[in-house]
């Protein structure tokens, strides 16, 4: 937690004598440029006195680099809630993050400086939606020097875009304008099949399950038409190749997490996790543009939550202790995932509000005790006690509104059976 009240070293340049200490703290936000054997190159750039393995700097969060046939070294970058990018990395640039997010344009980005808030920070709640007053604030246009603006950006809004879309259900950076994108490779085959495809780059997004297409002029400095988006699937997509003819291309998909729904929304079961897929081009030179999807669906992991029970037998119940207990379980083993409050974060859905309410209100106790135990936490399920695990049922529970009371709630599966979760979490 606090991460929020952490300096960001992106623009910090490595010092002679850091790098006299095999100290690479500033090597955070960078790219580095090796020789093989790890010494640091003779014609790497020189950045104020020093020639360290830093290539660029200025960057947030890079996923993905390739190099066109002629050289030109693109990379793709996460941007925070809008304005993932695609560079180009030249020697000695800055992409100007934390200062800039996509371009230098003021829109939907401000820098804020947690750290140097006049509340101490770690007393501050961090939120991506309001920043707190007490947080110095800088436009992007404040902030003057050089600075490598992107090819492109994936995707920018106005300042008044609302970032809590409903749809999403609490799981807002589903919904964000930023599509999450990983790996780059650029599409240049000496014959390209794929009419219209050829001078591209595909840029893979974790979050929505397709293949971002980026059209490049002549010069392959700029777009030469709008991005184009492929594939659309439950899936996330991690990394390209492309196979020597142009015809295939293999996709790589992550075994799990969160992903946009193709009605909307999202969704947790993947349709194709773990999996290298292939789109083949079937047709002729000069036929439709979309290729086919050449893969075999198969149904993702097993729905946690089972059909609503019919009729209720026992009041829920548990106490305030107990629930006390669930909660401090909670912070040493599903935080990091499920999010403060219960609220979700990247790696792990929402346990409260509308999203949890939509999928266990009407449910049994019992499967989500039961549930709960046998996959979580999802590298190491049952590891905590039986007593541990519904100590963490009466925490959700309270959190999601259920009164607390004079009686535990116990570990006796026939009891908690007749138990069904209500939860005050609002509907839309
Ligand atoms: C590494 C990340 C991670 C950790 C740690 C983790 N979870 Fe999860 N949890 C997930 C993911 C991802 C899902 C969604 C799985 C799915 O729907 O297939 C999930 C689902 C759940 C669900 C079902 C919610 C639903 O949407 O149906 C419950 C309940 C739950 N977790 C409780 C816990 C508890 C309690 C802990 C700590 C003991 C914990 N989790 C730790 C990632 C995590």
């Amino acid at each position: 937690m606090g991460n929020w009240c952490i300096p960001t070293e992106a623009q910090r340049l490595p010092t002679a004598d850091e790098l006299a200490a095999d100290d690479f703290i500033a090597y955070q936000g960078k790219s580095l440029r090796l020789e093989l054997d790890g010494s640091i190159p003779l014609d790497n750039p020189v950045l104020d006195g020093v020639r360290s393995h830093v290539f660029t700097y200025g960057h947030r969060n890079m996923q993905g680099i390739d190099f066109a046939p002629d050289g030109t070294l693109y990379a793709s970058e996460q941007g925070p809630k809008t304005d993932d990018e695609v560079n180009i990395l030249v020697p000695g640039g800055n992409y100007g993050w934390p200062h800039i997010a996509g371009f230098r344009d003021d829109r939907a980005y401000q820098y804020a400086r947690w750290k140097d808030a006049t509340t101490p920070c770690a007393q501050l709640q961090f939120s991506d939606i309001v920043i707190d007053p007490s947080v110095p604030v800088e436009d992007e246009t404040s902030w003057t020097e050089p600075f490598n603006a992107p090819l492109a950006t994936l995707f920018t809004v106005p300042n008044d875009w609302d970032f809590a879309d409903p749809t999403c259900k609490g799981i807002d950076f589903i919904c964000w304008p930023t599509v999450a994108a990983s790996s780059i490779e650029a599409y240049m085959p000496k014959v390209s099949p794929i009419p219209g495809w050829d001078n591209s780059l595909l840029v893979t997004t974790l979050k929505r399950g397709s293949i971002y297409r980026l059209p490049l002029t002549p010069d392959g400095a700029h777009l030469r038409g709008p991005i184009e988006r492929y594939f659309q699937s439950e899936n996330r997509f991690r990394d390209t190749a492309v196979s020597p003819d142009g015809r295939s291309i293999y996709v790589a998909t992550d075994t799990g997490g969160l992903a946009e729904a193709l009605s909307g929304g999202t969704t947790t079961t993947l349709q194709n996790p773990g999996a290298i897929l292939v789109f083949t081009y079937e047709g002729g030179a000069n036929e439709a543009v979309t290729p086919k999807d050449a893969t075999t669906r198969r149904t993702g992991s097993p729905d946690m939550a089972p059909a609503p029970v019919q009729s209720a037998g026992l009041a829920v119940h548990y106490t305030a202790e107990q629930a006390g207990r669930g909660s401090t379980l909670y912070a040493a083993n599903c935080v990091s995932c499920h999010g403060p409050n219960l609220v979700g974060a990247n790696h792990g859905t929402p346990l409260s509000g509308a999203y949890f309410a939509d999928k266990w209100a009407g449910r049994s106790v019992d499967r989500l005790f039961q549930g709960m135990r046998d996959s979580m936490p999802p590298s190491r399920p049952a590891t905590l006690s039986d007593q541990e695990y519904i100590d963490l049922v009466a925490y959700i529970l309270s959190v999601n509104g259920a009164k607390a009371g004079a009686v535990a709630l116990a570990t006796e599966t026939d009891q908690l059976d007749l138990m069904v979760i209500e939860t005050s979490g609002k509907e839309e």
